[in-house]
């Protein structure tokens, strides 16, 4: 039974993201900040669904989760949690400590949690992380400034950890779901949960063990920087 370990797995798409995996037949360490948030999921998978507890900008309790993982092997690392921060704000109107949280979620926290764990990922390993369209420069029509800093940061900072620690037959992705209607995507959004999903489990499985680093949309298909 393969391990996926999915960080920010309370609601939207990263609990989704951990029921699809369950659903395919893997074993899913789950964190939340609420461990009542997976409740009924855990009531559901029984022993197939580990569910802990993390603020991911807490890094002793990152320290804390990876020595209550010692000695485990990885088939997945999947960093979700985010934020939209000053979604609507043009940049020169963004607070300094707004902006500060928002980078803190959406780039460092990943980052450091990728780094710390890793070393539990096996030989061929995915580490993953929940980017966005929308850290894309290329592909910049406008719109969510400050968001779209902190995703193409967390691109920049994931490749280069990806340069640093990233062995064998790994893949290291960066996946964006496509707009979704989550609560982060709004009612407006283009794709269903259940359609983003799916497929990026299927993403995830076609990339297992290619020993690639890439920025992939959910449909496979790879973005422009
Ligand atoms: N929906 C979209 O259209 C879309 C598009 C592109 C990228 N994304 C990215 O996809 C990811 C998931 O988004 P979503 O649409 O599912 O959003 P969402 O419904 O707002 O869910 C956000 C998730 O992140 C968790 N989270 C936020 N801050 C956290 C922290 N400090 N520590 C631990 N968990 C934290 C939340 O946990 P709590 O329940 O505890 O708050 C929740 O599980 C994000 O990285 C987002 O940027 C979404």
């Amino acid at each position: 039974m393969p391990t996926a370990l999915i960080i920010g797995a309370s609601r939207g798409l990263g609990r989704a993201l951990a029921e699809e995996h369950l659903r395919r037949g893997w074993a899913v360490i789950a964190t939340v900040r609420e461990a009542a948030a997976l409740a009924d999921l855990a009531a559901a998978h029984g022993a197939a669904l580990r569910v802990e507890t993390l603020d991911t900008r807490d890094g002793a309790g990152v320290d804390a989760l990876h020595a209550r993982l010692a000695g485990a092997a990885l088939d997945l690392l999947f960093v979700n949690a985010g934020i939209a921060g000053p979604a609507t704000l043009p940049i020169g109107a963004v607070e300094p400590d707004p902006f500060a949280e928002l980078m803190l979620v959406n780039a460092l926290a990943p980052l450091r949690i990728v780094d710390r764990f890793a070393d539990l990922l096996a030989p061929d390993g995915t580490a993953a992380v929940m980017t966005s369209g929308l850290g894309s420069i290329a592909n910049n029509v406008g719109g969510w400034e400050a968001y779209r800093m902190s995703k193409a940061a967390l691109n920049m900072g994931f490749v280069s950890v990806a340069q640093r620690r990233r062995a064998g037959r790994q893949a290291w992705l960066m996946v964006a779901p496509g707009w979704v209607r989550t609560d982060m995507g709004g009612p407006a959004a283009t794709l269903s949960i259940d359609q983003s999903i799916p497929a990026i489990a299927d993403l995830l499985a076609r990339r297992h063990g290619s020993g690639t680093t890439a920025y992939v949309n959910y449909d496979g298909q790879v973005l422009p920087w």
